[in-house]
């Protein structure tokens, strides 16, 4: 089957679907392919902060409605450690913004239904998903869908498949620059049935690593635990996994998170990866495709959401009155928003995490960064700031919204 589009989107992941509803808002035509069921990219436990700027784009973009009433607004966070916990308070430092605890797949789930609502093409299981073509004026996204093989012929592509997808390895060898660090530590993760013990997320670095709790809802606590990058999940018992977690966020306060069953457990390695330019003739990369940052300052979604508004700006010019300046700039513009990520997600993992070959003095400085951190409001808006998100490169007008 050979069809046409303006804009076809490999990957139904936040960057992809974002991407789509921008360009539907618009009026531009998009195909958005994916691999995976939709059963399968909704349960996928993911990350769920979310900066002011993309909780204001959801809104403008007008799939809000179920944040507005299930996002847990912060106001700020807990920094911890030698036992006590220490609060950064974001609304004051940073002139009212705050963060939204809302998961990833929820955020998934909503642009879904407004996709659907659209009527606009969505294609899950897809199979054998290629791009050719790109340095064309109308490269091609091949699939397999049930029996039938597709050929899409596309204006534009956007690379929206993540860090595993066919996009970024299409790239000639030679054009894109790599940059990556892989830490020597990843995160055991768990969603348990309890109550949060505290209604904001707490960051702990302990003696025997690094600790965080966070939330899902009012009834489900989700807590993370540094272990070595390839640990594997069944050495971890749930006592085990309890008694780890106590032991490294019990404050002196008396404050500890609240116990319950476990429902999920992964682990997960941390790497921080950049690849320029996020762009090769007609593809254009954006979101995990393109970069990816360790979980730590929970920059991930939020970087896919600033890379797509940039994207569809880029678009929007482009159809309006076929202006390529802005498709052109596109990668720069992104990578700016990208690197400080990269830093602030860098010296998050650096600053909370023990690493394997550190140095007595290496701690001893990462406890004076932390007392430094929560002593100083200068250092509390510089984190405070970063935190709830620089500001996006481009505003939600150009992007039509
Ligand atoms: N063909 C089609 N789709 C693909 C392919 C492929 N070959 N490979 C991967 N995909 C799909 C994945 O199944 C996924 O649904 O592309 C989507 C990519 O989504 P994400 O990995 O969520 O990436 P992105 O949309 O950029 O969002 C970034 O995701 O990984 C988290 O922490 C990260 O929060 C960040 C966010
Ligand atoms: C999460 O709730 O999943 C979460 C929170 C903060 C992070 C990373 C993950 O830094």
């Amino acid at each position: 089957m050979h069809h046409k589009t303006q804009v076809g989107i490999v990957g139904a992941g936040p960057a992809g679907l974002m991407l789509g509803h921008l360009l539907h808002l618009n009026g531009i035509d998009s195909v958005i392919v994916e691999n995976r069921s939709r059963e399968y990219v909704i349960d996928r436990v993911r990350a769920g902060v979310l900066e002011q700027g993309t909780v204001d784009l959801l809104h403008a973009m007008g799939v809000g409605a179920r944040l507005r009433q299930e996002g847990l607004r912060h106001d700020g966070v807990f920094i911890s450690f030698l036992e006590q916990r220490h609060h950064i308070n974001f609304g004051e430092l940073t002139g009212g913004k705050a963060i939204t605890v809302y998961g990833q797949n929820e955020v998934v789930k909503d642009l879904i239904e407004a996709r659907i609502a659209t009527s606009r093409p969505l294609y899950f299981e897809a199979d054998h998903v290629s791009v050719d073509a790109l340095d064309s004026s109308s490269p091609v996204i091949r699939f397999r869908h049930g029996d039938v093989d597709h050929e899409l012929q596309c204006d534009v592509i956007a690379g929206c498949d993540g860090f595993h997808g066919v996009c970024r390895p299409s790239v000639p060898a030679g054009v894109l620059t790599m940059y990556e660090r892989v830490y020597p530590f990843g995160w055991l993760g768990i969603l348990a049935e309890a109550a949060p013990s505290c209604d904001e997320l707490v960051y702990t670095l302990h003696e025997r690593g690094f600790a965080l709790f966070s939330m899902r809802s009012p009834t489900i606590t989700r807590l993370y635990l540094q272990v070595p990058p390839d640990e594997p999940i069944e050495r971890w018992s749930d006592e085990a996994i309890w008694q780890e977690m106590l032991t490294r966020m019990a404050t002196r306060d008396g404050w500890k998170p609240s116990v319950g069953r476990i429902v999920q457990k992964s682990v997960t390695p941390m790497r921080s990866f950049v690849a320029t330019p996020m762009r090769y003739g007609r593809l254009f990369l954006a979101g995990d495709a393109a970069h990816i940052v360790p979980p730590t300052g929970a920059k991930g979604l939020n970087l896919a959401a600033s890379d797509v508004l940039v994207l569809a700006r880029a678009l929007k010019a482009f159809y309006e009155n076929g202006q390529t300046e802005w498709l052109d700039t596109y990668s720069d513009v992104c990578l700016r928003r990208v690197w400080k990520a990269q830093r602030f997600s860098w010296w998050m993992t650096s600053t909370l995490h023990r690493a394997p070959d550190e140095s007595a003095f290496d701690h001893q400085r990462q406890i004076a960064d932390l007392d430094y951190l929560t002593s100083s409001r200068a250092a509390m808006t510089s984190l405070a700031e970063q935190y709830v998100g620089l500001p996006a490169e481009v505003s939600f007008e150009s992007a039509g919204l």
